[in-house]
């Protein structure tokens, strides 16, 4: 659903120039302010061919475009000024053109993308026992997007939960639950009781240097397959994987594989030995490790213990996913600190050998910090995630309550614009800036909130409900029909696709967000001065058109971010 404006304009104006439209196109500019025209084409070019100065150039291009406009439909006028010729389009035409690409439908032109292409996104990856926390809010809802995106564009997607579930820290966690634990107390609430443990085992450390010893032993127990270190691994697994699911249902978001690190636990061995035959290890201090370039420091793939470490995990990791993928695109969605860490990474993948690790980014963003005071109802600094969602929920409902008490499903729509708020929220600006979340920001339906798009989206819904004609043949009243502000809204419509590309081509969700927030304020400014159902019923049909192009990009973008479109509020 995009027309290219720029090669329908050199198409038409190529023949009258008596110039070719290859040499045309890529000349066409946009004039840096509005009363120098929609178009210009800079006339320096030509001034060696033609034997003239640019800006004669410019008023002979003129003069034969005035005589050939009556027969140029895209073209109202045309003046020169200096060594520019700009260029006034016909705007009714262009939104009708806009409009008619549009039908029949939402069809998506940018289904060939992908075109059979790959890609992993490795997100979300929380650490089990411990809370989900915001960070991996930000990688969760990031990481789903990007999926959505490159679904979108016809990709084969495969989205992993990479699950924080192996490592020593499950030695002291099957220590602590040994010694003080119960299955109970385990069972009610699960990722609570498992925090609480290893906050214990921790402090009692100090006093009990014994622990850390037994802590060891049991990971040792757990990486050599002992059955009672698994059982108890894998029971506080399930529990924490069951929680994290409640969580994921309510934003909406889906994963392909849940292989954590665990599931590479089998490979390390193998790992370790095609790493020593390729001849890039050495000991260091009884460790194992890759030595890398001067500004990186070594990778570390096994301690002087024995344990292996999440860095052998995460190359055992991309080994395997791309035997078993064949991807072209791997994508890590993780916060920033862990730059250092996908940095070596990637240098041992190479240093292996492997070509394709210049295709794997890592996908950093920065620190999300919440209000503090807004969340204390639980002690502790840790925010719960499901605390954040249900208080957003229920901010969301008093405030429907508010504007519109008759609406029916009020819960459910409570929780879609509830969390709708905290993934905009997340998208809103570029991954890599740090942000703070404020409620009062967040759910504020005239800011630049996920809330005020579901609501543009709600009032189209209801304006078009009102006019029932939207699905006829596309004709247009021959008048000029739309006003500036119709052709801004027409030309945002004709660009959202370029907006998707770039976000994929950026791995960058926000420039959808941006791109719907102008669309949905470019939008409000034409509905506040134009009625969209008047008396002249081909009038009303163009507007009711334009304005349902609007609404099927509002729906089709939120839907990438993963918001729900929602049809009444
Ligand atoms: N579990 C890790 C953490 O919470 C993130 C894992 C990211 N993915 C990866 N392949 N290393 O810090």
């Amino acid at each position: 659903m995009s027309i290219d404006i720029t090669k329908r304009l050199s198409k038409a104006l190529a023949p009258a120039l008596g110039i070719s439209e290859e040499k045309l196109y890529p000349l066409i500019e946009t004039p840096p302010e509005a009363g120098f025209g929609d178009f210009a084409v800079p006339c320096f070019l030509f001034a060696r061919e033609y034997k003239k100065n640019p800006a004669q150039i410019a008023s002979g291009f003129r003069d034969l475009l005035l005589k050939k406009a009556d027969n140029i439909l895209m073209i109202r006028t045309a003046e020169a000024r200096g060594p520019y010729l700009n260029i006034f389009v016909n705007k009714a035409f262009i939104v009708r053109e806009v409009i008619r690409d549009l039908f029949p439908g939402t069809k998506n032109n940018l289904r060939k993308t992908g075109n059979g292409k790959t890609v992993i996104v490795d997100f979300s990856s929380p650490n089990i026992a411990k809370p989900f926390g915001i960070g991996h809010l930000r990688s969760t809802v990031i990481g789903s997007s990007l999926c959505k995106i490159f679904t979108f564009l016809g990709y084969r997607v495969i989205g992993i939960n990479h699950l924080g579930d192996w490592g020593t820290q499950f030695g002291k966690l099957i220590t602590a639950f040994k010694k003080w634990g119960n299955e109970q107390d385990l069972k009610n609430d699960p990722i609570k009781y498992l925090l609480g443990l290893y906050v214990r085992f921790h402090s009692e450390a100090g006093e009990l240097p014994d622990l850390e010893s037994e802590a060891r032993n049991w990971f040792y127990r757990l990486e050599n397959n002992d059955d009672e270190a698994y059982r108890l691994w894998e029971k506080f697994r399930a529990l924490s994987i069951k929680e994290f699911k409640k969580i994921y249902t309510r934003l909406g978001v889906e994963f392909d594989n849940y292989t954590g690190e665990s599931f590479y636990s089998s490979m390390l061995e193998k790992t370790i030995s095609n790493l020593i035959s390729a001849g890039i290890t050495e000991e260091s201090e009884g460790a194992l490790v890759v030595k890398l370039d001067e500004d990186l420091p070594p990778a570390l793939l096994k301690k002087s213990d024995e344990a292996t470490l999440y860095m052998t995990r995460d190359i055992a990791a991309a080994v395997y996913r791309h035997e078993k993928f064949d991807f072209d695109l791997a994508l890590y969605v993780v916060g920033s600190p862990q730059t250092l860490h996908f940095r070596q990474l990637f240098k041992v993948l190479g240093k292996m050998g492997l070509g394709w690790s210049e295709n794997c980014y890592h996908i950093p963003f920065g620190h999300i910090r919440f209000e503090e005071s807004a969340m204390s109802t639980r002690k502790g600094n840790v925010v719960f995630l499901e605390d954040v969602l249900d208080k957003a929920t229920t901010l969301a409902l008093s405030i429907i309550n508010d504007k519109n008490p008759g609406l029916e499903n009020k819960e459910k729509v409570a929780q879609e614009v509830g969390i709708g708020s905290i993934i905009f929220n997340d998208l809103k600006n570029n991954r890599i800036k740090d942000i703070t979340f404020e409620w009062k920001d967040a759910l504020n339906f005239n800011g630049e909130t996920g809330p005020y798009l579901q609501y543009t989206h709600a009032r189209i819904n209801s304006l078009l409900k009102k006019y029932k004609n939207t699905h006829g043949p596309v004709e247009f009243s021959d008048d000029l029909t739309f006003s500036d502000e119709g052709y801004q809204v027409a030309v945002l419509i004709n660009s959202f696709e370029d907006s998707v590309l770039r976000a994929s081509s950026e791995f960058e969700p926000s420039i959808i967000s941006r791109y719907l927030l102008e669309l949905a304020s470019d939008f409000n400014s034409y509905y506040n001065t134009h009625r969209v159902i008047t008396d002249d019923k081909l009038l009303s049909l163009s507007r009711a058109l334009l304005v349902y192009g609007v609404k099927s990009v509002l729906k089709t973008g939120l839907e990438l971010l993963g918001l729900t479109a929602v049809e009444k509020m």
